[in-house]
């Protein structure tokens, strides 16, 4: 058998074949074909080492070993293996690779535990495909109704449900998860920024992650013969749009406290060289570790949309995702200093800029993360790269760890 720290680059080096842009980063949307590739090689791995495989309504992946106590919580590890439009080999897989690995040390060394433990693959926690984001989490734990799941659809008018059924999923499996059926959460991610490295510290324990919101602006003018108009007679949603976002840094700037606001996305409609724009829809991503500033930079956001409704153009926002910042479980993060203590990998606290499914189900559970340094801090690009001797480092803890948790012999 090849050493962890082969098997982790195997596993990371075949997920991120699967993508829909070869050679351009990794772009796995959720319930695509590489959707479907990647989590047939999960559920193949979790097979090899001795899990039970399920799938539940939303096509989140769970492997499980059964404990020896019945009808007994399970200790979960896991994480995302949807991607981002051209992103890396490592948000979210990494996590994944590493709970299956922990599984892989169950297995070789025979541990029966107690509690069972549960390898978990989460589907959309980027929501690149249907907005928003953390929908896996979100829906296991019942905080997207079957409803609001069903009425999600694609840029291209997709639903989630059309969608799963085009790879042979189902999505009248059970959806919810009853919170007793989780004892803790443990996941691993790359720190997707530039401190690990720079201290040259190989494993953040993670305090608080970010709390976040996601709107969605939706800015609406006139079309019109982009050479016949004059351009006093305009009501050009495109120019209003771009008024708005310009004037979003420093919005940001004058909240402070480390608050940050992101257009990433932004659509224009009918999208013609001559034609005026009648439509723009752009997302605005807002976050900060303190919810006030979350807050406060959405209110500010909302009244500087709506200051420029008139002449022609009308907008709306609609919020698509809120989330408060999220203190981790203090005793799991204490037993992950711990077990690095134990092992002799050095450590150190850290805070997440970025949003994670454990902090969905941090209100459900215990739940506790690890983060692993990112080459030149770079993430959701193709260059994002994590070394696999820390994923390595990062399975011995979480091995020993999840030992005690499940209470294994
Ligand atoms: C996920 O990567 C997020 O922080 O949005
Ligand atoms: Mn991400
Ligand atoms: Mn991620």
């Amino acid at each position: 058998m090849l050493e962890l720290k082969e098997r982790i680059e195997q596993h990371i080096d075949q997920i991120s074949e699967y993508t829909a842009t070869p050679g351009r980063g990794t772009t796995r949307l959720t319930y695509s074909q590489e959707d479907l590739q990647a989590r047939q090689y999960i559920k193949k791995k979790m097979n090899e080492y001795g899990l039970q495989v399920r799938e539940d309504g939303f096509g989140n992946i769970f492997g499980k070993l059964e404990g020896t106590l019945k009808d007994a919580p399970s200790v979960l590890i896991g994480s995302h293996f949807d991607s981002v439009p051209h992103g890396g080999s490592y948000d979210g897989p990494a996590g994944v690779v590493a709970a299956l690995e922990v599984a892989g040390l169950f297995a070789k060394h025979n541990v029966t535990p107690k509690y069972p433990l549960e390898i978990v693959a989460l589907v959309e926690e980027e929501g690149a495909r249907f907005g928003g984001g953390l929908l896996g989490s979100r829906g296991m734990v019942g905080l997207l109704s079957e409803e609001d799941f069903n009425s999600l659809a694609d840029k291209d008018g997709i639903s989630t449900v059309e969608a799963m059924r085009k790879i042979g999923l189902d999505p009248s499996l059970p959806k919810q998860r009853d919170p007793g059926t989780m004892k803790a959460f443990l996941e691993l991610h790359i720190e997707q920024g530039p401190i690990l490295e720079e201290k040259k510290i190989p494993i953040g324990v993670v305090e608080a992650i970010v709390g976040l919101t996601q709107l969605e602006v939706n800015v609406k003018g006139q079309a019109g013969h982009a050479g016949t108009t004059p351009m006093d007679r305009r009501a050009d949603a495109l120019v209003a749009a771009s008024n708005m976002i310009g004037q979003l840094p420093g919005l940001a700037a004058e909240e402070g406290k480390g608050t940050v606001i992101t257009v990433g996305r932004l659509n224009v409609f009918p999208n013609g060289a001559n034609v005026i724009p009648d439509e723009v829809v752009f997302s605005v991503d807002i976050r900060s570790g303190e919810e006030e500033h979350v807050l406060n930079a959405i209110e500010k956001t909302k009244a500087l949309i709506q200051s420029f409704s008139g002449n022609g153009i009308q907008s709306s926002i609609e919020q698509l995702l809120y989330i408060q910042p999220k203190e981790l479980n203090a005793g799991i993060r204490t037993l992950l200093k711990e077990k690095s203590e134990a092992l002799e990998i050095p450590y150190c606290s850290i805070n997440s800029g970025a949003g994670h499914d454990a902090m969905v189900l941090s209100d459900y559970t215990e739940a506790g993360m690890l983060f692993i340094p990112s080459k030149n801090g770079l993430s959701h690009c193709p260059e994002e790269w994590s070394d696999s001797e820390d994923i390595a480092r990062a399975v011995r803890i979480f091995y020993e760890t999840a030992l005690q948790l499940t209470e294994a012999e």
